[in-house]
This record gives structure tokens, sequence and C-alpha cells, in this order.
């Protein structure tokens, strides 16, 4: 029996500088698709997976991301006054108990791998999640659902995977894909960024992870991959062979809100699923 997994590390500390000048004084986690931050999909995301313990590590004008997940009192007394309920609820909603949110500081931004690794003492010696926010995953159960349910069959280390053309593998990590039962995959080699005439496969991986707690060893290596960044990818790479490495593919679909047509197509896409926006979407919009 695996153990559970009931800590989530979400790495908000990236510079986001595809999505200049918005994220200059605003985190590119808090740009919002339709009404909610990006931020708030993936902590949601991570309470329907079951997941106790949410670890953001943040960075420089990453500080409103705290004010999000607190009460706003100025406004609340403000709402209340008015009788404005339905909106009270709605700036209340993301009010998880004290003590569930821990914020750590990554104080330079040199990758992904570097942000999960300061992360470490808070992980502790658990099996944990890590969610990239801007990453949006739509699916019902969410993909770290699937994820959770997949690890507690199979346990040791999870990535979420899709197929990509092969002349886009050079914009994520790729696996080698070894024996298949059904959406799972075993992994038997991970490569970040190849080309895509060197890329082992076109199964890549998205910003949903189950890692052991072992990764933070080789994390602690700091090697520095592509990109001349400290990549999670390279220290994922070292734990197989040393413990069970899955790829799983999840129902869902993802959209990369870090690039502006991921997010343009993530609002479209929530827009024209919503009763209240629909309509008045298809007369501004002609869909295919
Ligand atoms: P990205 O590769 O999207 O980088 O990071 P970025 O800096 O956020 O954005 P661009 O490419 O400059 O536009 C993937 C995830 O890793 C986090 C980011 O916050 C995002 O969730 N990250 C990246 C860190 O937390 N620290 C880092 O040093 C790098």
């Amino acid at each position: 029996m695996s153990r559970a997994v009931k800590k989530i590390v979400l790495p908000v500390a990236g510079l986001g500088t595809r999505f200049l000048p918005a994220t200059k004084a605003i985190p590119k986690e808090m740009l919002p698709v339709l009404d909610k931050p990006l931020i708030q999909y993936a902590v949601e995301e991570a309470i329907a997976a079951g997941i106790e313990d949410i670890i953001l590590v943040t960075g420089r004008n990453k500080q409103v991301m705290e004010d999000h997940f607190d009460h706003a009192y100025e406004l609340e007394k403000i709402l209340q006054e008015k009788g404005k309920t339905e909106a009270l609820e709605i700036s209340r909603s993301m009010l998880l108990e004290e003590g569930r949110i821990a914020y750590v500081r990554q104080m330079r931004p040199l990758g992904l791998g570097h942000a999960i690794w300061c992360a470490r003492k808070l992980v502790g010696d658990a099996p944990f999640a890590v969610a990239l926010p801007d990453d949006l995953i739509v699916g019902k159960p969410g993909a770290l659902k699937q994820m959770v349910d997949a690890y507690n069959e199979l346990g040791g280390n999870i990535v979420a995977t899709m197929d990509v053309a092969r002349e886009d593998t050079s914009k994520y990590g790729v696996i080698t894909p070894g024996r298949r039962s059904g959406k799972n995959v075993e992994v038997t080699g991970l490569v970040e960024k190849p080309h895509p005439a060197d890329a082992p496969s076109t199964q890549a991986v998205v910003g949903r992870y189950i890692l052991q707690p072992e990764v933070m060893a080789h994390l602690n290596k700091k090697m520095v991959g592509a990109g001349g960044e400290i990549q999670l990818t390279d220290a994922m790479a070292q734990l197989i062979g040393e413990q069970p490495f899955h790829a799983h593919e999840f129902d869902g679909q993802r959209f990369d809100c870090g690039s502006k047509i991921g997010w343009l197509m993530a609002n479209m896409t929530l827009a024209a699923a919503d009763p209240h926006l629909s309509e008045q979407l298809k007369s501004i919009v002609t869909f295919k």
C-alpha cells in the first residue's frame, strides 16, 4: 500500500517573461481565466484530489497570492453593509483553515527544479504532488485526482503526459515509454526539451506530478540543465531504475496559460461552456 499523497508544492516563483508587461508587478499565477486567478484553479484541483497541505514556492512580487488566500476585511465589510451576499461568499470562498497553506521563498529564479528543492523542509519524508498553475487542466475528475488514483494503485513516481506534435517536443520533458497498462505507461527514460529529431517519443510531460521525497536528494546536486536552469526533469530521470516511475495519460483539456494563445484559448473554452457567457460569446466570435 502506497503512502497517501497529502501535500502539494505549487511553484509560483517564475518571472513570467512571456506575459510582460502584464507580469511586471502582478504574478503570472494571478492572471484570471474568466473570473478566477490561475492559482485558485490549482488549489481547488488539489483539494478535490484529497490533498491537505498546500505549499507555495513564491518569489519577489508574489505577496498578493498570500492576500488572495486570506480575509479581505475592508472589502468584506463593505459587501456586508451593502447586502451583497453573493459577492461576499465568492470573496470568502478560498479561505482554507489556517495552517493549511505555507509559503516558502525561492530567492533566485534558478529553475523549476530549484523551486521544488526550496520546499524540501516542508515536504519532509512524504510523497508529494506538484502542479504548475499556468498549466490549466479542465477535466472531471480533475487531473490531480486522476493522478492520485493512479498513484494509489502503482505507488512510486507519476508524471502527467499527453501526446504532442513532434515539432513541439523541444518545449517539454519527453518520456521514453515502456510497458503500457491502460492509461499508465512505464517510464524508462526522461529528457528535457529534446530536439524533435532526437525525441524518444511524442509523449510530453505537462505540469502535474506525484513524486517521492528522494527526488530532493537529486535536486540537491543542483545540476544545471536545459536553458541553464536546474531542471526537475533531470532529477526525476535519476529516479528511474531506483523507484517505480510511470506516466499517466490524463483525461482533460490542458491549456498552457503561460503563453498568450494558451491563456486566450482557456478563456474562450471556459466562456463557451459557461451558461451566462456562451450566447454573448457566439454573437461576437464564430467557431469553426
Ligand atoms: P516557466 O517555464 O513557465 O517559466 O515555469 P516562467 O518564468 O514562469 O515564465 P516565462 O517562461 O518567463 O514566461 C514553469 C513553472 O515553474 C515555476 C513557474 O512559476 C511556473 O509555475 N518556476 C520556474 C519557479 O517557481 N521558479 C523558477 O525559477 C522557474
